[in-house]
């Protein structure tokens, strides 16, 4: 294998990189969760008869679509292009995205024995991941390429409920009455998680997100019992990679303290929490967020009020990256997106 590129000098000055780590930008970076995906014609084209895990397996694929919202709207920062529940079917979880459902998983999770069943991911398992890194490093140049995982309590979710699910209720009847298996499942997804992170930034990714989208679903008290000791030793395993470190999760507006506490740099905050908010109950960290994914169907004007609203409550931050609250909604306009990134970029700081 050849060796992973050198970083390109410019990342230095990466607006994204800085505001993640509270130094001073030139202006407020901008990316978007979910930037690439079905709000683009370009890549409902690339996408044509080819499912969404192999595309994610495709080198080829992954760095056009990983590069297609970059083009288009000269966003600050890309994200690759995969999926949570990727490294799962990695080490061989039988599982599948289905189009308008989400993952599909065919032998839920219930027994220790299942626990134990699953692999530990090591990085020939995702070769595919570190020729995709490597190619996009090296077409993204100066635009740093975030790398993801899912965290344990999110992914626990698909594998115990076998799908998406909005209670969650085998998964907490598992983490209340099962507390072992629950242990030790949550060891199981945090040691993938942390081992893919590590591969990415391996390849060249300069910064990573745990995305815990459906940890909202948690009173604080169970976060910190049951999750945040998981979360925070795949953060920890990713502070060794000496990358920005941003925890994002929805409806967590209880949660954003003990969120902040499990060791990320930078915290996501959903568009229901007022950003004020958000930044002083994260201390000092940079924040990241929280447009309403909505406001793409106001006019622009509108739109672009309440953006220059977040970015000017941003400023009480150590950082800010601007963000959705949540995922681009597929059938945004991408043309409220090009306008939406060129204003933001333009505001004064
Ligand atoms: O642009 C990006 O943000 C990078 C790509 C990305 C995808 N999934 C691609 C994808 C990222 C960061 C994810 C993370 C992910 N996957 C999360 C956490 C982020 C969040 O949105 O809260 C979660 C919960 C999943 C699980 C998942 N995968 C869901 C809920 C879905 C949607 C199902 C549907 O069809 O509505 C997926 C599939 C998926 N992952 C798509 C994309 C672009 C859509 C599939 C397609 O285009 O065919």
């Amino acid at each position: 294998m050849t060796a992973s590129p050198a970083p390109h000098p410019g990342l230095a000055d990466s607006a994204f990189l800085k505001a993640a780590r509270g130094e001073p930008v030139p202006h407020t970076p901008v990316w978007y969760m979910r930037q690439a995906g079905r709000s683009l014609p370009e890549y409902l084209r690339v996408r044509e008869g080819v499912g969404m895990l192999e595309s994610c397996m495709d080198p080829a694929l992954t760095v056009e679509i990983t590069l297609q919202p970059v083009r288009r709207y000269g966003v600050d920062a890309a994200i690759f292009f995969s999926d949570i529940v990727l490294p799962l079917k990695a080490v061989g979880v039988d599982l599948d995205i289905v189009p308008g459902v989400g993952p599909v998983v065919a032998h839920p999770v219930r027994t220790l024995a299942d626990v134990e069943a699953i692999p530990d991911l090591t990085p020939d398992h995702v070769d595919f991941t570190t020729a995709s890194v490597r190619a996009l490093v090296a077409e993204l140049g100066a635009t740093p390429l975030i790398g993801f995982a899912g965290a344990p309590f999110t992914v626990a979710s698909y594998l115990v409920e076998g799908g998406p699910s909005k209670e969650h209720a085998k998964t907490k009847a598992m983490m209340f009455g099962a507390p072992d298996v629950w242990d030790a499942l949550m060891r199981k997804i945090g040691g993938i998680a942390a081992a893919f992170l590590e591969v990415q930034v391996a390849a060249g990714a300069s910064a990573v997100q745990l995305f815990d989208s459906w940890a909202g679903a948690l009173t604080p008290q169970d976060y910190a019992e049951h999750v945040l000791p998981h979360s925070a030793a795949v953060l920890e395993r990713a502070g060794r990679l000496g990358v920005p470190r941003t925890h994002f999760g929805v409806g967590t507006g209880a949660l954003l303290p003990l969120m902040a506490e499990a060791g990320a740099d930078v915290v996501g905050v959903d568009w229901r929490t007022p950003l004020a908010d958000g930044i002083r109950a994260v201390g000092d960290r940079s924040v990241q967020g929280n447009l309403d994914p909505t406001l793409v169907f106001a006019p622009t004007e509108v739109m672009l009020a309440r953006a220059a609203e977040v970015v000017e409550a941003g400023k009480a931050a150590r950082g800010h990256v601007f963000n959705l609250g949540h995922g681009v909604i597929p059938s945004t306009d991408p043309a409220q997106l090009e306008r939406l990134t060129e204003f933001v970029q333009q505001l004064p700081r």
